[in-house]
């Protein structure tokens, strides 16, 4: 039997793909954002916000002016992570992204709402504006690198993140146990569909090397990123491990705190 097009759906698949200007996000004045990386993966909690923080991180620390977005906005974990909570300063025009003590500005919906237990029940065509606005409405200055925190997956906002913004490469977070190969397939190939170049895989949560020894334990099963890197043509970025103070500093929002982060290396060899 012929497969079916999913009702609803034109037989051209991703329409959206040909008429990608039209959907381009203006840049708001004052604001330069010179380069801009999504954080992105096929499966949930492999690590991208944790990820996205430590490359903000490496970059402030290496004394770039460094921007970070939160564009998971039913699930913000950002401003846990980087430990501020405040609301951005708003007026009707513009929002005045969040800083940290560190000096990383950062923006995510749970800023800009009252109660941030409260959960985000917008469906997929509001959560992608939202993401818009994040890059048209906030006063973002002179940034020098951008990251943005990616929902997992291959939905709305993902496709409003690549149609929308100057995206200039994507990283993908896998982990051991994430790859499944045909998910994180579907993320590379979106990214390919829609021309975005991928700077590489970080594989998170990697092994865990025992204190006592040093021996490396894969905890979560035999890597197998290398595979993945040499059917899809992309590089292995690094391998992280597995680390409780990486848990602890994420969840007491005192990321800033790493010492020796492992992302300074990437940053330097692939991203500046
Ligand atoms: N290398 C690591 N070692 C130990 N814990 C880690 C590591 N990386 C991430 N974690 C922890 O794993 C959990 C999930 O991480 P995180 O929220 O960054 O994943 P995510 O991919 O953004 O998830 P989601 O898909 O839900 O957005 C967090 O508690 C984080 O502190
Ligand atoms: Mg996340």
């Amino acid at each position: 039997m012929a497969k079916q097009q999913p009702v609803g759906l034109e037989t051209d698949g991703f329409k959206a793909y040909d008429d990608k200007d039209k959907f381009k996000a203006t840049n708001k004045e004052g604001n330069n954002i010179k380069k801009m990386y999504a954080v992105v993966s096929g499966k949930g909690g492999v690590g991208k916000s944790s990820i996205s923080c430590m490359f903000a991180d490496a970059t402030n620390k290496l004394n770039y002016k460094t921007g970070l977005m939160d564009a998971d906005i039913t699930g913000p974990s950002v401003p846990k992570i980087l430990g501020v909570h405040e609301v951005a300063g708003a007026t009707e025009t513009e929002v005045i992204p969040a800083e940290t003590k560190g000096g990383i500005k950062f923006i995510s919906i749970n800023l800009l709402l009252e109660d941030d237990n409260e959960p985000v029940l917008w469906r997929g065509p509001i959560l992608g504006s939202v993401v818009k606005q994040f890059y048209e409405e906030v006063s973002w200055g002179e940034v020098d690198y951008m990251f943005v925190d990616m929902p997992p997956g291959t939905g709305d906002v993902p496709l409003t993140v690549y149609q929308s913004l100057p995206i200039d490469g994507i990283i993908m977070v896998t982990s051991p146990q994430g790859l499944s190969g045909m998910i994180v397939a579907k993320a590379i190939n979106m990214a390919n569909q829609m021309n975005i170049p991928i700077v590489g895989i970080v594989e998170n949560m990697s092994y865990f090397e025992c204190p006592d020894t040093g021996k490396k334990h894969h905890i979560f099963g035999e890597s197998h990123v290398e595979e993945l890197a040499k059917k899809y043509d992309l590089k292995v970025l690094g391998k992280l491990p597995i680390s409780p103070q990486l848990t602890e500093l994420c969840d007491n929002g005192r990321i800033e705190e790493i010492k020796n982060n492992p992302l300074v290396d990437i940053v330097k060899e692939h991203l500046l």
